[in-house]
């Protein structure tokens, strides 16, 4: 094994529970010694690779990207085991045939919440059941559609006709009936492919086939559900019914999707005749300089619309934008909680005293091994407020509980403790009553003995508990979920409907561009899923928000004749209705949510559709207070055919700190700033005639008395009510401290360690030897590197780590005839950096990159003692100014080679 392998397989995630630094997550991962190159002009694959032959270099290609918009491939270094990966891939920065390298990094299939699946050998509901639910005609019900207007537009017609949305996921389950039922021409399906094959994993070379089928994970067909399902049993349909759907598939079975197959899934929709682009994709960045957000960049300003999720990281805090999200003209979708909470039940009766015969609904968990039981139903006890029902053992008179089908109420404890609990007793039948309205969720609880669990609401469990205690006796009738009726409910979400979804991440991105642009419904979200996993499934992401967005895209560009982001942006944005802050926990406050969580606010598809005044602009920056936006403008177009007068005023949102009392982001939820921006009207009325333009200045002044080295993030809307009843805001945002000043390298955290301490990182002993494999050599198990946990606390746009001598080297003897040269960076004389530095445009968090003593320049260090120095630069930094950086030498430490 080489030692490149060993190196990669540390170059791994620190776990924050271990390390207990403050820094959590990370940068999307990346793929070893895997690249991304585009090529110059007049350059091709060909004359790349024979270049590259020439000059020794082995490579095992992964992928072409032979595009219009991006020409170039990936590949996969071989034949590096002396370590030399970056000397060569530094060779081929420098070839002429190349413009550009990147790593390849991959991006995980997002987890986003399944509160329900259905069963796939259940029944259908009945149809005749459902129908009243979807009505006569184009009445629209669905909750989400009515939280959007989309119900509005589908009442008009407004169906999305004809255009082509591209959707990149795990693929789509074609065959679902509420799919189209087929793949191809004609299809509602008719267009896309899989780039990568089921065995794709993120670092292994794709296998690509032509067809898209969603074999294995069922995100895309939730996903492709929102956009286009058909008339189904359970009573929706996807926001635009009668657009044409292309399906990109670049996730094989788990695993991740490296940039190289989402650049490429990219390009080759826009090639196909994608209109519209969607990807509910996304890794923690914050820069929009990262290679893919810069290709969907490319793909918006060709005039196609490109929408991707902003990221289930809320808790995060601020400045956690993801890419794609974060791309200049890339639209990003934040999420909003359901107004409804749907839930698909199986249907089964009880007896009260062997006589009467009642239905009820509940949600089959895991185990789901009932068959067809008939049992009594037994209670822990009969208090229906037990806050902490079944959590610790059952009493010694307990009687046997294996002819029992044991109730009991959801919390506190695990499901697991509760049913482990029963299971003392024999119990081998679980049905849990939900502790929080409304309705049941699918259990999971695999505890020795138990053959099924399940959970019935609230209200049921209550009934029977009152039943119970007046000493009736309960009989459960389960039919086996394999076969039972299933029937669809919801009740309202008087909780959280209609809030910002605690989970969606929080903008803008660090160069304080506005992140996010606005807000769908993507909590708690009913859609079409493969038919082997259940058909149908509730879900909770900024995944399922993403493509309601890229609907109302279709509908919007059907009424307004036009596809161009710009102009679709622009009115989507003006015209989305800012909500009010939801802190969680059943908390809200009685100020609107910031821009940077919310954008624009909820999509509001019809007055998108309609309005007949249209901004120059979608949101405004006015960045930090050394880059201070003091005067700003934009263009107000009325398009009606009378003269209307707007009314301008200022609507603040809630202004938060990014960081507590140090240096660290705080999560969320974020202390609010007790001040907002104020924005001076020169002209607080504007008359524009009929077809007239008129260009407003605004003098924004910063909120006073905050604490600047915090990093309050203030946001707010500039509204426009017109004389016509028309009611438009744009959003805007801006720091109210430095962001250079901010420091991003957190120096106790940053420190020497060892490779054979993972994954736990201790720091290593002092003055540490490390005996390194020399060039051509084979590094054993037993090799130990030296490594450095580098922690960012905010992201830095360059990053290096420079190998420094130290005055008492031990190196004697010149090795290999050299001795060590030195440069000058900043005040440091060193040899350079480590290969793998310096990085450009990192994501804030923790990671550890090991040492095998190789150089960037493809040379390896003489034996000697060391430190390593990490210099991060500050966020709007200046590289050639030290004063603009964080730096930390690690403790020294000796390599000799073996
Ligand atoms: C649509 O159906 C809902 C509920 O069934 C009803 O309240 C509403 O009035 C209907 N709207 C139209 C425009 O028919
Ligand atoms: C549930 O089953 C009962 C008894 O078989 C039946 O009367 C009832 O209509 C069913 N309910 C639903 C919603 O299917
Ligand atoms: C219900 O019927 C079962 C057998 O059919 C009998 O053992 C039991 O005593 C009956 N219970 C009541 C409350 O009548
Ligand atoms: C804010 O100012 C910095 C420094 O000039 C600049 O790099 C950045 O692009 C500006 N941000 C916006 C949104 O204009
Ligand atoms: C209006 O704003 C643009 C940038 O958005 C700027 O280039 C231009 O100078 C401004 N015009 C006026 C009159 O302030
Ligand atoms: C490293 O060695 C030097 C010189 O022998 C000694 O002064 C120093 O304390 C040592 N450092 C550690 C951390 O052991
Ligand atoms: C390593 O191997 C290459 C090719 O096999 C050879 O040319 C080179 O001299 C070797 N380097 C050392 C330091 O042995
Ligand atoms: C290193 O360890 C792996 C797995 O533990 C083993 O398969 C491999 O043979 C070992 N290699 C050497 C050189 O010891
Ligand atoms: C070598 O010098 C460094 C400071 O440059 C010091 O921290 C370290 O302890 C010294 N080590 C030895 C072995 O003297």
């Amino acid at each position: 094994m080489g030692i490149l392998k060993v190196l990669s397989l540390v170059a791994v995630l620190v776990s924050p529970a271990v390390l207990a630094v403050r820094p959590k997550l990370n940068a999307a991962p990346k793929v070893p010694g895997a690249y991304i190159v585009e090529f110059a002009e007049n350059s091709n694959a060909d004359s790349f690779y024979q270049t590259l032959g020439a000059s020794g270099q082995a490579v095992e290609h992964r992928m072409d990207l032979k595009y219009d918009l991006f020409k170039g491939v990936s590949f996969k270094l071989k034949n590096v085991d002396n370590g030399n990966e970056e000397a060569a891939a530094q060779k081929i920065q420098d070839m002429p045939a190349v413009a550009k390298i990147w790593p390849v990094r991959m991006y995980p299939i997002p987890r986003d919440e399944v509160h329900w699946t259905g069963n796939s050998k259940a029944a259908m509901p009945e149809a005749a059941l459902l129908q009243k639910r979807q009505s006569a005609g184009n009445n629209d019900t669905f909750s989400p559609h009515v939280m959007t207007q989309v119900d509005q537009l589908r009442f008009r017609g407004v169906t999305g006709a004809g255009i082509r949305v591209a959707v990149i996921d795990t693929g789509v389950d074609y065959n679902h009936p509420a799919l189209g039922g087929c793949f191809g021409r004609g299809c509602l399906v008719s267009f896309g492919t899989d780039l990568v094959g089921d065995n794709y994993n993120g670092a292994n070379t794709p296998v690509p086939d032509p067809d898209p089928y969603d074999n294995c994970e069922g995100h895309g067909t939730h996903v492709s559900g929102i956009i286009a399902a058909q008339t189904n049993p359970y009573g929706f349909t996807g926001a635009a019914p009668d657009v044409t759907l292309g399906a990109y598939r670049v996730f094989g079975c788990g695993g991740s999707a490296g940039n190289d197959v989402l650049i490429s899934a990219y390009n080759q929709a826009y090639e196909d005749g994608a209109q519209i682009i969607t990807a509910s994709i996304g890794g923690p960045s914050g820069w929009s300089e990262d290679p893919w957000a810069v290709a969907v960049q490319r793909i918006v300003e060709k005039g196609v619309p490109c929408t991707v999720s902003a990221g289930n990281d809320g808790v995060e805090g601020q400045f956690y934008a993801s890419t794609a999200a974060g791309g200049l003209g890339v639209a990003s979708i934040a999420s909003v909680d359901n107004t409804q909470a749907p839930s698909i039940l199986l249907n089964a009766t009880y007896t009260v005293d062997n006589s009467s015969l009642s239905a009820f609904g509940w949600t089959q968990g895991t185990p789901a091994d009932w068959g067809n039981v008939s049992l009594p139903l037994w209670s822990v006890n009969y208090n229906t407020n037990d806050s902490a029902n079944a959590c610790t053992a059952l009493p010694d008179d307990t009687p046997d509980l294996s002819n029992y089908i044991v109730l009991v109420r959801r919390g506190t404890c695990t499901f697991v403790q509760k049913v482990t609990n029963v299971a003392a007793k024999g119990a081998r039948y679980v049905m849990f009553y939900n502790n929080v309205s409304p309705g049941s969720t699918a259990v999971t609880a695999v505890v020795p003995g138990i053959l099924g669990v399940g959970m019935t609401s609230t209200a049921q469990g209550a009934e029977w508990i009152r039943l119970l205690s007046g000493g009736s006796s309960v009989t459960l009738n389960i039919v086996d979920p394999e076969v039972a009726q299933q029937y669809p409910v919801s009740a309202p979400n008087t909780a959280t409907g209609g809030f910002l979804s605690t989970y969606t991440s929080w903008g803008p991105n660090y160069e304080l561009e506005v992140k996010q642009q606005f807000s769908a419904p993507g909590g708690l979200i009913l859609s079409t899923y493969p038919l082997d996993l259940g058909a149908y499934a509730v879900l909770s992401g900024t995944s399922m928000a993403c493509p309601l967005a890229a609907a109302v895209y279709a509908l919007v560009s059907e009424v307004r004749g036009t596809l161009d982001p710009k102009v679709l942006e622009n009115v989507i944005s003006a015209t989305a209705n800012p909500q009010i802050f939801n802190a969680g926990a059943g908390k809200t406050a009685d100020y609107l949510a910031p821009v940077q969580q919310q954008g624009g606010g909820l999509i509001q598809a019809f007055d998108a559709a309609y309005t007949t005044t249209v901004l120059s602009v979608s949101s405004l920056s006015f960045n930090d207070t050394d880059n201070f936006v003091d005067t700003a403008n934009f263009t107000i177009t009325n398009l009606a055919n009378t003269e209307v007068t707007y009314t301008l005023s200022n609507v603040p949102a809630g202004t938060f700190y990014t960081l507590g009392t140090s240096i660290f982001p705080d999560p969320f939820v974020n202390e609010v700033a007790p001040a907002v921006a104020d924005i001076e009207f020169p002209q607080k009325e504007v008359t524009i005639p009929a077809s007239g333009s008129v260009r407003v200045t605004i003098y924004p002044d910063l909120p006073v008395g905050l604490d600047g080295s915090r990093l309050p993030v203030y946001s707010g809307y500039i509204a426009m009510d017109g004389s016509d009843g028309s009611s438009l805001s744009l959003p805007y945002l801006g720091v109210a401290g430095s962001m250079i000043r901010a420091t991003v390298l957190d120096t106790a955290n940053t420190y020497l360690t060892t490779t054979k301490s993972a994954p736990g990182y201790a720091p290593a002993p002092g003055n540490a030897t490390f005996a390194l494999i020399a060039s051509n050599a084979t590094a054993s198990n037993g090799t130990v590197y030296p490594a450095v946990v580098v922690s960012l606390a905010l992201g830095s746009p360059y990053v290096r780590m420079d190998v420094v001598p130290c005055k008492n080297s031990t190196s004697k003897t010149p090795w290999h005839h050299r001795q060590p040269k030195t440069t000058e960076f900043l005040g440091l004389k060193t040899l350079g950096n480590i290969y793998g530095f310096p990085e450009h445009y990192v994501p804030r968090g923790a990671t550890v990159s090991g040492w095998d003593g190789l150089l960037a320049d493809g040379t390896l260090a003489p034996p000697g003692t060391y430190q390593l120095v990490v210099s991060a630069l500050h966020i709007f930094g200046d590289n050639t100014d030290l004063a603009d950086y964080d730096r930390v030498a690690s403790e020294p430490f000796t390599i000799r080679y073996q």
